[in-house]
């Protein structure tokens, strides 16, 4: 391994791309691969057993490539998959975890809100920090089904992604949360909308600026960060098709950029089986 190898991320679809961009901000000497599952998204409604098949086969594909470290840039691939994923990588993992203790520290009602989708809130890992933080603060949860396929979809502003935002915002307010938690990487791409909709005295706390930091951290302990005076370059895959997945993440990386069909992993019948 060698400080050049490139850094793996991984999420079920475009979401992750809030957090390579922070990344991307914090180590622009990396090089950099990003793999969309986005032919089995969203993984929010899917079962544990899919999403842990899938993210093992993810992240076998990653090392294939020299990754020198990954990142699940997905919370809900974390809730369900991080403990196996650790047991059978020996590469560095960082992964997401819903922003509640900042949240926790921010807020002045004692009241936060959590934006999720259903298979993070109610995976274990979530009921640790529900359980962590949930006796000094009030944790209001709010599964968002919808929100995913719209920024999939590219759709980050119309009709239908507001009136999605405005149901799940309107009755966290309504109980008097001042602090919302985007605990899906797909949200950082409507946090103007959801600040909108919220109004400006409502914090809204995305976790990706500390993943990135935390990375950097766990790179320099294993003397694994490559020089800063590089240019780090990025590339793409995706599991469904690529000129479909090339358009969304043209427009959310707001350069247009080549992407690449996933090989090999795209049977989750044979990963479920191994
Ligand atoms: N962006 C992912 C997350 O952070 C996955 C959302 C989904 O596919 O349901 O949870």
């Amino acid at each position: 391994m060698t400080t050049i190898n490139p850094i793996g991320v991984f999420d079920s679809g475009v979401g992750g791309l809030s957090v390579l961009r922070e990344i991307r901000r914090e180590l622009p000497g990396e090089d950099l691969l990003y793999v969309a599952d986005s032919g089995h998204a969203p993984y929010g409604d899917k079962s544990g057993p899919l999403i842990e098949a899938r993210s093992i086969a993810i992240v076998e594909f990653l090392v294939s490539q020299h990754a020198k470290a990954i990142v699940v840039a997905c919370n809900t691939a974390t809730g369900v998959a991080i403990e196996t994923l650790r047991a059978r990588f020996s590469v560095p993992i960082v992964a997401m975890e819903p922003a509640v203790k900042p949240a926790a520290m921010h807020t002045k009602s004692g009241v936060i809100g959590v934006l999720a989708t259903s298979g993070t809130l109610v995976s274990n890992n979530f009921a640790k920090l529900h359980a962590r933080f949930g006796a000094d603060v009030n944790i209001l949860v709010q599964a968002c089904p919808g929100l995913v396929e719209q920024v999939e979809a590219g759709d980050l502003s119309g009709d239908k992604t507001r009136a999605l935002i405005e149901q799940y915002v309107l009755p966290l307010l309504a109980q008097k949360a001042d602090t919302i938690v985007l605990g899906c990487t797909h949200y950082p791409f409507l946090a103007s909308l959801i600040q909108e909709i919220a109004g400006s005295s409502v914090a809204i706390i995305d976790p990706a600026p500390a993943i990135a930091r935390e990375l950097r951290r766990r790179l320099a302990s294993i003397k694994q960060l490559s020089p800063e005076a590089r240019a780090g370059t990025e590339r793409f895959w995706t599991s469904a098709a690529p000129d479909e997945t090339k358009q969304v993440i043209s427009q959310l990386w707001q350069v247009d950029v080549e992407v690449l069909g996933l090989p090999n992993v795209s049977s989750v019948e044979a990963t479920l089986k191994n």
